[in-house]
């Protein structure tokens, strides 16, 4: 009994193939292929929010996250002006908050600090805007600095689908977009938030972090010391 072939699409060239239902970026993750990304997680949705993971077909600019895959499709994704449009979203994220990665505790483990080694960042390009945002540290074992949250909504989809919490939303518009905690106070002290949740270990930045675990890596033993983003598929 012969099997029919399965479907492909080529992604900077190299076919890809992939199972009905799936988008562009599981279909190169399963493959093994990189495309940036910061709001997509494999665990989770899609929810498209970060553009990071544009693509081009055929023109036209889509979210390879939530794009589906299909047949014949020529996806370019490596291209020199496609990469400096994600560059220059990432330096956008740098400016809109307070990232000062040498004396955050995520630095080495940060996915923005690594998209930024990944595609070159030399700069921040845009001025920086330093915009106040509140630290919410009244919880025992729990800290939200929102300055370095990107709002990619991870800690919200996996409080509500893995830790079946619902701690998270987002709220607010434009620049006073921000993390909301559900609770009575608004605050973490009443939610139902621990620092084992998937929320916190999912947060690609330092906004969530437990508390007194803060350097526990040593440098040089962080996940982005010796690899590229690019390289440590699992991480994302
Ligand atoms: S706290 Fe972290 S996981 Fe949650 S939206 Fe902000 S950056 Fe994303
Ligand atoms: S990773 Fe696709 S839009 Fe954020």
């Amino acid at each position: 009994m012969s099997t029919s072939p399965q479907a492909t699409f080529k992604l900077d060239g190299r076919d890809i193939p992939f199972e009905p239902g799936q988008t562009i970026m599981q279909a190169a993750q399963a493959a093994g292929a990189y495309i940036p990304h910061l709001c997509h997680h494999a665990d989770f949705d899609p929810i498209g929010s970060c553009k990071v993971c544009s693509v081009r077909i055929k023109g036209r600019t889509v979210t390879s996250c939530t794009m589906p895959a299909s047949a014949g499709m020529e996806v370019e994704s490596e291209a020199p002006d496609i990469n400096l449009d994600r560059q220059r979203l990432i330096q956008m994220l740098f400016v809109e908050g307070n990232h000062h990665c040498p004396f955050c505790e995520k630095s080495g483990n940060c996915h923005l600090q690594a998209l930024g080694y990944h595609l070159g960042m030399q700069d921040t390009h845009f001025v920086h805007e330093y915009p106040q945002h509140a630290v919410d540290a009244t919880h025992p074992d729990v800290l939200l600095d929102r300055s370095r949250c990107v709002l990619c909504e991870l800690c919200v989809r996996a409080s509500r689908e893995v830790d079946g919490k619902n701690v998270f939303a987002i709220g607010g518009r434009g620049l006073k977009t921000e993390l909301l905690i559900n609770s009575p106070s608004g605050t973490l002290k009443d939610s139902a938030v621990a620092a084992t949740d998937r929320a916190l270990s999912i947060c690609p930045t330092g906004a969530l972090m437990p508390k007194r675990q803060g350097f526990v890596i040593p440098i040089g033993q962080r996940h982005y010391d010796h690899a590229d983003i690019a390289q440590r598929p699992e991480d994302t």
